[in-house]
């Protein structure tokens, strides 16, 4: 629990408090792992406090800083199964609260509801990570309107039955604004969360990280793969490149790479090639030209 430990001690005090206690519950296989590095100590201090307070949280940051696994930490920290909604324009309320299904008992037919991530959360009292909350039809989410304000309650359309969320409920979900696909967060729905902006991990942390969690062990190599994220970083603020040019997780991999192959080709293989455009792949191997030569 290195990372419980390296927190502000008001802060523990509020995990201890606001920890889920069971032992051996039913869904104690959805306590993720916890992992993220926070590039300023306010970020996990900020969220920790308004989950701890029963308020929703929006992580807002770019592809590849790490959003998920700021949630996923934020569930291990305060050991809290944690039930996932994957928005897409498909998404629809069977995918939040679940669906009616035909059974049989004692030779009957039932009908049985098998619940979804939103029902299990709210009946279960644990944490609910809605994953690229603006990727969702603007009619869809409005259903969970009364879930992320003080009520906490939901009619489920199917059933009529009223769920109200048992202690320990907690939302958190993850936008990436302007990514191709999403819609603007409507404000009703934006109002309801504190929002936590989730920049890219840089200079000496995002060193520690690479060293840790990725296959490259060679430090000036690494130290060079620290310096390219720091220039493409630049080249996306510039608008020279696409904002995914930037992502942690295709930096890690490029790393991965370079434990085996040479780091130019590992670099255009994780990095580069995803890119659109003929301009920003020879950008960015330009950039690893002059790093690596
Ligand atoms: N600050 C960080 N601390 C720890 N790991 C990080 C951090 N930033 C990025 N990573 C690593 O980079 C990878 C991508 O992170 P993650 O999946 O959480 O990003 P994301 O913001 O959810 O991206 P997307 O918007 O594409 O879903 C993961 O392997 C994650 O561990
Ligand atoms: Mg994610």
């Amino acid at each position: 629990m290195t990372q419980y430990n390296q927190l502000p001690e008001p802060i523990r005090h509020l995990i201890d408090d606001n920890r889920n206690t069971y032992q051996n519950n039913e869904f104690s296989d959805l306590i993720r792992e916890g992992g993220y590095v926070p590039p300023e100590e306010n970020l996990l201090t900020d969220a920790i406090t308004a989950l701890s307070m029963g308020k929703n949280v929006l992580l807002k940051g770019p592809t590849g800083s790490g959003k998920t696994r700021f949630a996923e930490t934020l569930s291990n920290l305060f050991n809290q199964p944690m039930f996932n909604v994957n928005c897409s324009v498909d998404l629809d309320a069977e995918s939040l609260m679940g669906f009616k299904t035909l059974d049989y008992e004692d030779n009957r037919q039932i009908i049985d509801f098998v619940p979804g991530p939103v029902t299990n959360a709210m009946k279960n009292g644990t944490f609910l990570y809605i994953d690229e909350i603006n990727m969702a039809k603007p009619e869809t989410l409005p259903l969970i309107n009364g879930v992320l304000d003080y009520r906490r309650t939901i009619t489920n359309p199917f059933t009529e039955e009223i769920i109200t969320a048992k202690d320990g409920f907690g939302v958190v979900a993850a936008i990436n604004e302007g990514y191709v696909g999403t819609v603007p967060l409507n404000e009703a729905l934006k109002n309801r969360f504190v929002v936590i902006d989730i920049p890219y991990l840089q200079g000496k942390q995002l060193k520690e990280l690479i060293q840790n969690t990725s296959r490259l062990e060679d430090g000036r190599t690494i130290d060079l793969f620290v310096q390219l994220s720091e220039d493409l970083i630049q080249a996306v603020a510039q608008g020279k490149l696409a904002e995914d040019a930037a992502s942690v997780r295709a930096l890690i991999d490029a790393c991965d790479l370079s434990a085996m192959i040479p780091p130019k080709r590992a670099i255009r293989r994780a990095i580069a090639d995803k890119l659109d455009e003929d301009r920003e792949k020879e950008f960015v191997m330009t950039m690893t030209e002059t790093l690596f030569s």
